[in-house]
């Protein structure tokens, strides 16, 4: 039985994809989901599969090398799949520093145990023991407005937020342990993910969120930034089959090929939701194009990003599988049936982060 050590599991794409992986493959692997538990994690994610047998959590930090050592020590772990990271860009351009701290120095320990851990006395590693680590499209920086140009494997890493810059270095750390050790290790880059557990921080959540309420939809800048959107469990197979049919040592784009502006974003909710709410509905009342603002742009704003997700489909046969138009209502669907989910991630800190946030744009 494969033993997985999740880093980030309780968060949005990596509760996800524990998850699928547990629709997968049920009882033949075995998941040890590690995390800090900061605003973003959420056991609520998974009450679900808590008490399966084949499932723990360990609340710890990825920056304590001790309980990270512990962990290797303790269990014969046979892939690691690397999420934990903050991963707001917002929150990245207010303090930085947490963003180095967690998301360069915790890869860098998250390495360095695995390694310890899979080395053999001549050097080489383990047969087949795996690290793969979550990045994101934003290390490319951003495209031009023209829809000819997309980002590549081969694209120049040319970050701007303190997020992206966080990342990026987290991914050269890995592609130093590939390249120095032979570490094998696979790095992904994906574009922007929407689905069930994302925190309402993030556009869609956000957005679906305050329309409910009647209340103000944001839009930074023109709102014609343009994301690729890739619905969160296309994501999670994706890292799968990266994992398993990857070439180690390599990196791998994926994307939504679902390029659209954040307004055109905006539309397509503010649409679905008046479809998909009965009549009657209170809320059908408050659901409104007159609640979109347009409002101070974000600071050093990337303008486009768009990923051609073709040589992971040509190299492992993937490609992403739900359509925008369905992904949404699925999301939506999961919003309205965990009104709770919402509540309680939006009361207390949550209200405080909206006001200090959104006070000055
Ligand atoms: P998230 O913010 O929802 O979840 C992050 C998780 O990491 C949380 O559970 C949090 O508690 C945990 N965490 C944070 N700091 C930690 C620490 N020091 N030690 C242990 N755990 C810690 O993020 P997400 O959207 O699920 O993103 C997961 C990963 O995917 C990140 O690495 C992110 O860069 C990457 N990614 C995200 C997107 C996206 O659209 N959300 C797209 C591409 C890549
Ligand atoms: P976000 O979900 O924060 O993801 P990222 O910045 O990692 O791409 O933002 C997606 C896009 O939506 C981005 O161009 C910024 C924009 N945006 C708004 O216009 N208003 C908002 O309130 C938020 C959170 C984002």
């Amino acid at each position: 039985m494969r033993t997985y050590l999740v880093t980030g599991g309780a968060g949005f794409i990596g509760s996800n994809y524990i998850h699928y992986m547990f629709k997968k493959y049920d009882n033949e692997i075995r998941i040890i989901n590690v995390d800090k538990l900061t605003y973003a994690g959420n056991l609520e994610n998974l009450k679900d599969i808590e008490n399966r047998e084949n499932y723990t959590f360990i609340k710890a930090d990825i920056c304590d090398s001790e309980a990270i050592g512990k962990i290797f020590a303790e269990n014969d772990i046979d892939r690691v799949v690397h999420f934990a990271a903050e991963s707001h860009v917002d929150r990245s351009i207010k303090n930085p520093e947490v963003f180095v701290q967690t998301n360069v120095l915790g890869t860098a320990v998250m390495l360095n145990a695995a390694k310890a851990a899979w080395e053999l006395p001549d050097g080489t590693f383990r047969p087949d023991k795996k690290f793969l680590h979550v990045s994101t499209d934003e290390v490319y920086g951003s495209l031009p407005d023209d829809d000819s140009a997309f980002f590549y494997e081969t694209s120049p890493i040319d970050p701007h937020s303190p997020y992206s810059a966080s990342k990026a270095s987290s991914d050269m750390l890995v592609k130093a342990y590939i390249d120095t050790y032979h570490f094998p290790a696979n790095i992904t880059n994906c574009s922007n993910n929407y689905g069930p557990y994302q925190f309402p921080e993030k556009l869609i959540p956000l957005i679906i969120n305050n329309a409910l309420q009647g209340k103000n939809l944001p839009v930074y800048g023109d709102g014609k930034n343009v994301r690729d959107w890739l619905y969160v469990e296309d994501h999670a197979k994706a890292i799968d089959m990266v994992q398993e049919q990857g070439k180690l040592g390599e990196r791998y784009n994926i994307g939504g090929h679902n390029e659209k502006q954040n307004i055109e974003i905006i539309h397509i909710i503010l649409e679905t939701l008046q479809e998909m709410l009965p009549e009657g509905d209170p809320r059908k009342e408050l659901v409104s194009e007159k609640l979109i603002t347009y409002v101070t742009d974000r600071k050093g704003h990337d303008r486009r990003y768009a990923i051609a997700p073709d040589k992971i489909k040509a190299e492992i046969g993937w490609y992403p599988e739900t359509m925008f138009k369905d992904g949404i209502k699925l999301t939506i669907a999961w919003f309205f049936e965990h009104e709770d989910w919402m509540k309680n991630v939006t009361s207390g800190d949550y209200q405080k982060y909206y006001t200090d946030m959104y006070k000055d744009r």
